[in-house]
């Protein structure tokens, strides 16, 4: 497809609550339904996937070992182990941004079983991209491809992303994020935006709740806008924007982001 036509954004984005999330692994026609509207550029909210007490919790933890051990980056290897790491807008990156990322693989245990929090937000994902639903969230790869949960930090002052589109393809539609800050209680300016054919920005993080799940369109351009841009810079405070990411990553030989589109800072 030509780059006019990739960066041209067609979608009638709005937002819209997903009813019933679990219906779309037992009834193919409502996943149908809601898989062309995802097409078309509607954005689903799935009220309450965890709970606001456990999103508190999992900030707790993760803002501990964030803040008492050294970040770095570990390649996506079959076997690697959890870590944390941080990007300040690294050069290396498809599409640039500031964060603190805290990653999870299948095959380690955890403390939250995070995969099996999250295995039903996978399978909804799997099965909207017509895939079987229990693609990829075995604890060995598929097609050089695994599950991998990310937890991201955006911190007050620099923390951002910029806006981009997502490759769609066989193995995702979209990629689900769970809201872990609200806006104007957590920070009070920037947050995740999904934009509008006519370039308004409908920022998720003022209309989703701590523990919602939000479903879209990878090709509607998105991003983070800087978080709390006035506030002074203090990565050790963790005070900011959290949020997860239901993520299936092609192993690091083949790298899953090479067709990520970086759109600048708008
Ligand atoms: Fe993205």
């Amino acid at each position: 497809m030509e780059n006019q036509a990739i960066t041209e954004n067609i979608f009638a984005t709005r937002l819209k609550t997903l009813e019933n999330p679990s219906q779309i692994l037992t009834n193919p026609e409502y996943a149908e339904e809601i898989r062309e509207k995802i097409i078309q550029g509607e954005v689903f909210i799935a009220k309450q996937v965890c709970s606001p007490e456990w999103v508190q919790q999992v900030k707790t933890y993760l803002t501990r070992i964030g803040n008492s051990s050294l970040p770095n980056y570990k390649p996506i290897e079959m076997g690697c182990p959890n870590f944390h790491r941080m990007n300040r807008w690294d050069p290396r990156s498809y599409v640039k941004a500031c964060f603190h990322q805290f990653v999870f693989f299948p095959w380690n245990q955890d403390m939250f079983n995070f995969f099996e929090v999250a295995r039903e937000t996978y399978q909804i994902k799997n099965v909207l991209s017509h895939n079987p639903k229990d693609k990829f969230l075995g604890q060995t790869p598929e097609e050089d491809c695994v599950s991998r949960i990310a937890f991201q930090f955006y911190p007050k002052s620099v923390g951002g992303l910029n806006k981009h589109i997502d490759p769609v393809d066989h193995h995702q539609l979209c990629v689900p994020i769970m809201i872990m800050s609200k806006k104007g209680v957590d920070f009070e300016t920037g947050g995740v935006y999904a934009e509008t054919a006519n370039g308004e920005k409908i920022y998720l993080d003022a209309e989703a709740d701590p523990g919602d799940v939000v479903y879209f369109n990878a090709r509607i351009p998105h991003g983070v806008e800087i978080i709390d841009e006035h506030k002074k810079e203090d990565w050790l405070s963790f005070e900011g924007r959290w949020m997860m990411l239901f993520a299936i990553n092609k192993l690091s030989t083949n790298n899953a982001i090479a067709n990520a589109l970086d759109l600048g800072n708008g």
